[in-house]
């Protein structure tokens, strides 16, 4: 099993002042965590105070989102040099909630993507179904087209800078987790994906999360999983101790399967 990530997505949740005291009791409970690595990423107003509790420890800063421009007349947006500028390594891209209400399209992720790459951030990449789409069964061919469009023209080099995570919407603040096995069966279908357009070495060792409705309760049973690296959490993000208690299990068990 490769070294597993949690990362937590704060989503629009927090002032500067609520984020200072959950990162430090965040940071407190996961101290002597090594077996798992760790990303938190809150609203763009926390990420400079987030950034200098975070400062030469192991947890890593992440934004939500970014526009794909260096600079420029975008009211409103935040560019890669801004939050790389402030202590980010890691942007989320693509989220489920960004696809739904401000109509991103896979060949605008694409371009966040890149651009997240050219400036060395490392891009957790969503991509996942909807509650439709799984019913009709589509969402073998929907998971495909979003992976293709949103990777398009990545060489290897670029895959293997990136994470993806597998987001079904219809599992996102709804309490429903997928199952174990249904996460499983799309993970792997995502490194086959890779495995046929990057070849058996990359699709190794690119990192799928698992994200919807996460818990300490049902972490175990994912990670227990071959092809769920890690998890992608968001209300269970928002209390230090439940964000904490995933982080331990999901080391917990990079252990045991080191041992086997
Ligand atoms: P959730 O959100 O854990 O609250 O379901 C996950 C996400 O949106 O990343």
């Amino acid at each position: 099993m490769k070294k597993p990530l949690i990362a937590g997505n704060w989503k629009m949740f927090k002032t500067v002042d609520e984020a200072v005291t959950l990162v430090q009791t965040i940071k407190a409970g996961v101290y002597k965590v090594t077996d798992c690595d760790v990303v938190i990423c809150p609203p763009f107003t926390a990420l400079a105070a987030v950034s200098k509790i975070l400062a030469d420890g192991p947890i890593a800063l992440g934004a939500q989102n970014i526009y794909p421009a260096t600079e420029g007349a975008f009211t409103g947006e935040i560019s890669p040099i801004m939050i790389k500028n402030v202590g980010c390594r890691y942007v989320i891209l693509g989220h489920p909630e960004r696809r739904q209400y401000f109509h991103e399209t896979d060949d605008f992720i694409n371009e966040k993507v890149k651009i997240a790459l050219k400036y060395s951030l490392i891009p957790i990449v969503c991509i996942g179904e909807t509650l439709a789409q799984r019913d009709n069964r589509q969402f073998l061919e929907v998971v495909k087209g979003q992976f293709d469009q949103s990777f398009a023209d990545l060489t290897k080099e670029d895959i293997l800078r990136l994470v993806i995570a597998y987001e079904p919407v219809w599992a996102i603040g709804t309490g429903k987790t997928a199952t174990p096995e249904q996460a499983e069966q799309m993970h792997s279908y995502i490194r086959r994906l890779l495995n046929e357009k990057y070849g058996g070495e990359v699709a190794s060792r690119v990192l799928i999360l698992y994200g919807g409705s996460v818990k300490p309760d049902n972490i175990g049973l994912l990670i227990r999983k071959p092809n769920v690296d890690g998890a992608l959490v968001g209300g269970a993000s928002l209390k230090a101790e439940s964000f904490s208690q995933l982080v331990v299990l999901a080391a917990e068990q990079s252990k045991v399967e080191a041992r086997k």
